[in-house]
């Protein structure tokens, strides 16, 4: 990591338990990652990732979802408290809300998300149950740009994990969850770095390794 550089001023949202920001603040805390958390917001006064914030010491806000009627009304609250702290990029770590197009616009590429699934496979809710249910036999979790869809925008980084015939819910989710601590500090490292350019769809990491990987789930036996 360059010494020099100043440090990427991002801003996390949340609404739960916020073990994504954690693995955010470990990264930091490692000097893995070169940013600056500026703010922490939640819809959810109860989220616990505001008492992580807390523990260290980052500046956290709660706006609370039922304040306001209109989404656009929101939006522009939480915002305002984002541009006031110079957040260059905006993290959604668990952040159960659909963003407006009014606010998608003003940070244009500079909002990322992490999703449970491999997108374009299983947007939306409980998708590690419909995973499942679906009879996939790989799952994983997506790190992407925000655009004015949902779950819609270019992709970053993808891990991929295998589904056990047995699987339960909670046994998926925890298995994709391991690797999205592992993929979504990574994906703003490559940010902060200027890393990424988006071309259409496509995301192009510069100086990208590529992955030699390949797997099969269940394994070949013979
Ligand atoms: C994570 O699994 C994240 O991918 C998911 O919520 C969980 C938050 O966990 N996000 C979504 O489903 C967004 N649609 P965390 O609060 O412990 O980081």
């Amino acid at each position: 990591m360059s010494k020099n550089k100043k440090p990427l001023n991002i801003g996390v949202l949340v609404s739960g338990n916020g073990s994504n920001l954690q693995a955010i603040i470990n990264s930091i805390e490692k000097k893995a990652l070169n940013a600056s958390i500026r703010v922490v917001i939640s819809n959810n006064p109860n989220a616990y990732a505001i008492e992580r914030a807390k523990k260290y010491s980052i500046p956290n806000k709660v706006v609370e979802d039922g304040r306001y009627s209109e989404r656009k009304e929101y939006d522009t609250v939480i915002a305002e408290v984002l541009l006031k702290e110079d957040v260059e990029l905006v993290v959604l770590a668990g952040f159960m809300r659909v963003l407006s197009p009014e606010f998608i616009r003003r940070f244009p590429m500079r909002i990322m998300n992490i999703h449970p699934a491999i997108l374009p496979s299983f947007p939306g809710l409980h998708v590690q149950k419909k995973a499942i249910d679906y009879g996939v036999r790989f799952s994983g979790c997506t790190v992407h740009f925000v655009d004015e869809g949902v779950d819609t925008g270019p992709i970053i980084i993808q891990a991929v994990v295998p589904v056990h015939t047995n699987d339960t819910e909670e046994e998926l989710s925890k298995r994709i969850l391991e690797q999205e601590h592992r993929i979504y500090p990574e994906a703003i490292r490559l940010f902060a770095e200027g890393r990424l350019t988006v071309s259409g769809r496509r995301v192009i990491i510069s100086d990208c390794v590529n992955t030699r990987g390949v797997l099969v789930n269940p394994p070949i036996t013979i």
